[in-house]
């Protein structure tokens, strides 16, 4: 049309900006991860019409409550629930096969239907094989003896995988369902370069290949070109569309308290790079905030309780982890940190959630400032020794000392409880648009 000079018109109404039509919702953790995202995409995915996972693989666990049932999700988007909406692995993502058909069994057995009709993954998309989980583990392993710690991976070959990625030797969805042998050529590869690097590693080659070629008959189905999947969803009709984040800000492989960190963008610029959507496609983005402060594995941590109120924030909150079962450090909430991710992702509100964690607490104090040798942080620090020396000044709030875990509305909480929140709001400037009191889905009060 550009070319042909007699059709104008039709060049010039292409220069008229054109609006976006459809916009993705998307879903981020704003602290160090376990904020309760599940609840916040389990709520927006009863309605939409695809859910989207961008970026890391199943190193991530969100638990949803319906009716009682405890689902757990580690690849598989949460939306996968909805039997009215797809599901969408995109090209961010790594993908460790073994698991995400377990993880679909597990589910299936709960109660889950139908989720392989429902399903669709980017051909772009990363595979983990079981020698990225064997290398996770080794290098850990290593850590530990070089430097006496480790990062606390979660051994799901998560890292080893993006590595590949990285140093361009990863193999691809799109290359195990197409040329199978010459899939097998690249695999013995890869393989045999991990061989040499790690000599304790024992592979079994053939092994995992059959399994392999048994995957690839039951994915083949799924498989998708993403980039159009997502360019025909946002052009197409009106379509509700969701992405939910895993891990949170500060395990961002940038922005997060590195080393310690995922492999992966789980802030608002994966969305683009891990579905193929353009910026103009973002539209709003909620931070998931926990009301007050976990962080599991070792590393700074600034508002951390060692004490009997980080027990018993522990304790109520049942913080475990959903993928290791380990236990979560506690501490109050860091408002610096999670001003901090606000200033990376933009948040349009916050879902603030376990606030009935905090129901028993008299008083209530909150990190709004950071002090180096006594100067104060204009911001969150790139430097983890600098984070580790940094001294927080705290807000004390009155606690409220009664159960919320039966309100259902703004109103009816306690006026302290309505101030802790309105405190958040303030310091952010960003409003709260959801409050969490509990593990049900009615549990979510919405403000607005
Ligand atoms: C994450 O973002 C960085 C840019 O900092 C990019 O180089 C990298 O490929 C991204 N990683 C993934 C896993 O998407
Ligand atoms: C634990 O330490 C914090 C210090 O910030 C303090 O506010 C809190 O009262 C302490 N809890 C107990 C039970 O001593």
């Amino acid at each position: 049309i550009l070319l042909n000079r007699k059709s104008g018109s039709q060049v010039s109404s292409l220069r008229v900006p054109k609006e976006p039509q459809n916009k993705v919702t998307v879903v981020l953790g704003a602290q160090w991860g376990d904020e309760g995202k599940g609840k916040v995409v389990d709520l927006l995915a009863m309605d939409a019409d695809i859910v989207c996972r961008c970026q890391g693989g199943n190193n991530a666990g969100h638990t949803v409550v319906v009716d009682s049932v405890e689902y757990d999700f580690h690849l598989l988007p949460s939306g996968v629930l909805n039997k009215k909406a797809t599901s969408f692995i995109g090209n961010g993502v790594v993908i460790h096969l073994p698991g995400l058909f377990e993880e679909a069994e597990k589910n299936l057995q709960k109660g889950l239907q139908g989720w392989e009709e429902r399903l669709k993954i980017s051909d772009r998309a990363h595979i983990v094989f079981n020698f990225h989980q064997a290398v996770d583990g080794i290098q850990e392993q290593q850590r530990q003896q070089q430097e006496g710690k480790n990062l606390g991976t979660t051994k799901k070959g998560i890292g080893p995988a993006y590595s590949s990625k990285a140093a361009r030797n990863g193999l691809r969805v799109c290359d195990l369902v197409g040329d199978i042998t010459v899939f097998e050529d690249k695999f013995r590869l890869l393989a045999e370069h991990f061989q040499r690097m790690y000599q304790n590693l024992n592979i079994n080659i053939e092994n995992e290949l059959e399994q392999l070629k048994g995957f690839a008959e039951r994915l083949r189905p799924l498989v998708t070109d993403g980039v159009y999947f997502m360019h025909k969803a946002l052009n197409g009709p009106s379509k509700k569309i969701l992405v939910e984040g895993a891990n949170a800000a500060l395990l961002d492989i940038d922005f997060g308290t590195y080393p310690f960190v995922t492999s992966s963008n789980c802030t608002v610029g994966g969305v683009c790079t891990g579905l193929g959507v353009p910026p103009s496609h973002v539209g709003r983005v909620y931070g998931v905030v926990k009301a007050y402060t976990t962080r599991v594995g070792v590393g700074a941590f600034p508002t951390e309780l060692n004490n009997e109120t980080g027990d018993l924030l522990q304790s109520r909150g049942r913080e475990f982890g959903v993928t290791t079962g380990r236990r979560r450090r506690c501490g109050w909430l860091d408002l610096i940190l999670v001003r901090y991710a606000h200033m990376v992702n933009g948040f349009s509100a916050i879902a603030l959630t376990k606030l009935d964690i905090l129901d028993t607490l008299p008083e209530i104090k909150v990190g709004v400032a950071y002090k180096v040798n006594g100067k104060p942080l204009p911001s969150f620090p790139a430097n983890m020794d600098v984070l580790t020396r940094v001294t927080v000044e705290y807000e004390t709030l009155p606690g409220w000392c009664c159960s919320t875990e039966a309100v259902r509305s703004f109103e009816e909480l306690p006026p302290q409880a309505q101030s802790y929140i309105r405190f958040i709001e303030d310091f952010l400037q960003v409003p709260v648009k959801w409050v969490g009191v509990g593990k049900s889905r009615e549990s979510m009060i919405k403000l607005f």
